[in-house]
């Protein structure tokens, strides 16, 4: 009670760096840190290096008042806080779908061994279940003589594009400790959240850890579940748009996640998943999982159904033919292209001999650096010119509000591909084009 808890924030990604913003929007007075010097001269000087709406705001304000600042100097976090976050990242390992622990046990490594006194490391990053258990084995033989260092594990939920609202208003706060200064801790920091009336719910680590990836999991089976219908609906001549929609008035089954369409990307749901297949297979339990194949292989083969529906629209081959692709980023709002469906359509069109133009409002020069050998344009319009075809592969703002004459007057062909079931069909028929969806007849 009294003087507030100084935090430090390991890893200033995506996660970190909202954690950081938040945790200081908060009161805190909050330092992070990356070992990356790009990221903490960038966060340093007020601006967030990714897109996401609302944060830059946060940061600024926070490093205006005096309560937020950035390091890359392990000592000096040590030294700062005495309750200490994780928020590097777990990417998929290159070598097989688990994993990669690196980061994570880099950054515990070189913070528990200098830490002096009473000390809280709360966990936050995506983790296969069991690892906190190790990393409190690894914390305890680095930790300096006379150091008390109590390890809990927090998941986090956050989408992005809805980093800050997520992060300050969580729909549950989890937290996977054996450790009573863990708990205590939590319950002061998150006091503003409980005040709300936000869930708190207290665990063993290995079911923190379980929340996360069985979340995701839902998640994605949820959508592989509604594209399965959508393949079942393009053979049987039905319309999964309507079918999604009657199945959203059974409360049980909810409308959320129900949307048909290119499938996910991203991130987190794309390797969560697989890494949570690899991790059942190695605690002997991989039939428990085995649906998670099919949860990504039907989303992936929306990727090459999309591919199939736009070569069908001009006769059958890309060779030499000018495609148009409005999104590159793996969802709206963000500028993520990881494991972006938009990205994998336009290339593998590419490879088939199409002239590729993608277009996206904010993910281009990103898309740049990973896939050169696409066209680039600035603008839906400059994107579409000469056309032959259009593919909406993901659903800005900008497309869903597109005007079907504008665009009519600079394609070739008034042809479109609606990969995310963003337009209305009869609307864009009406306008004289050839529409085709996923899902629908
Ligand atoms: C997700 C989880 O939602 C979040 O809780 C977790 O912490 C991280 O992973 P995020 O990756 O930001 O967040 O994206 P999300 O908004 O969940 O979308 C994931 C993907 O699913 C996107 O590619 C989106 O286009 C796709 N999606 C979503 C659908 O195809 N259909 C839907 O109905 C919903």
């Amino acid at each position: 009670a009294g003087t507030r808890s100084r935090i430090s924030v390991i890893g200033t990604g995506y996660l970190g760096a909202t954690q950081a913003a938040c945790m200081a929007e908060l009161g805190y007075e909050v330092l992070g840190l990356d070992v990356d010097h790009a990221k903490i001269d960038s966060l340093s000087a007020g601006r967030v290096p990714f897109y996401e709406p609302g944060l830059e705001e946060v940061l600024v304000r926070n490093l205006d008042n005096g309560r937020l600042r950035f390091t890359s100097d392990y000592d000096e976090a040590a030294a700062f806080a005495d309750i200490h976050f994780l928020c590097v990242g777990t990417p998929q390992r290159a070598d097989s779908n688990a994993a990669d622990l690196a980061f994570v046990e880099a950054a515990v490594d070189a913070l528990a061994s200098r830490l002096t006194g009473t000390a809280v490391i709360i966990g936050k990053s995506t983790v296969p279940v069991g690892t906190a258990g190790r990393l409190a084995e690894r914390i305890a033989e680095r930790a300096p003589a006379g150091a008390d260092i109590h390890l809990g594990w927090s998941p986090e939920f956050l989408r992005e594009g809805f980093g800050v609202e997520d992060t300050l208003r969580p729909n549950r706060i989890v937290i996977g400790t054996g450790s009573p200064v863990v708990e205590a801790a939590m319950r002061e920091l998150c006091a503003p959240q409980l005040e709300q009336g936000i869930p708190f719910l207290v665990t063993d680590l290995p079911t923190a850890e379980l929340v996360k990836v069985s979340a995701n999991a839902f998640l994605a089976t949820k959508i592989s579940f509604i594209n399965a219908m959508a393949e079942v609906s393009e053979a049987a001549g039905a319309d999964v748009i309507k079918l999604a929609q009657a199945l959203s008035y059974d409360d049980r089954i909810g409308g959320k996640f129900l949307g048909p369409g290119l499938g996910f990307g991203g991130g987190c749901l794309p390797k969560d998943i697989r890494a949570f297949m690899a991790r059942a297979d190695e605690l002997g339990v991989e039939p428990a999982l085995s649906f998670l194949r099919e949860v990504d292989a039907i989303n992936q083969r929306r990727r090459a159904r999309t591919v199939d529906i736009a070569r069908g629209l001009i006769g059958g081959s890309f060779a030499g033919r000018t495609v148009a692709v409005l999104g590159a980023a793996f969802k709206p709002n963000s500028d993520d292209i990881r494991d972006s469906p938009a990205l994998h359509v336009a290339s593998a069109i590419a490879d088939l001999g199409g002239k590729v133009t993608v277009y996206d409002p904010e993910a281009l020069e990103r898309a740049k650096q990973e896939f050169p050998d696409l066209r680039y344009a600035h603008s839906m319009l400059e994107a579409a010119r000469d056309a032959e075809v259009v593919l909406l592969l993901t659903e800005w703002a900008e497309f869903r509000d597109a005007d079907p004459d504008e665009l009519a007057k600079v394609v070739a062909e008034p042809r479109i591909v609606d990969g995310r079931n963003a337009l209305d069909p009869a609307h864009w028929r009406a306008r004289g084009w050839t529409y085709r969806a996923l899902g629908r007849p």
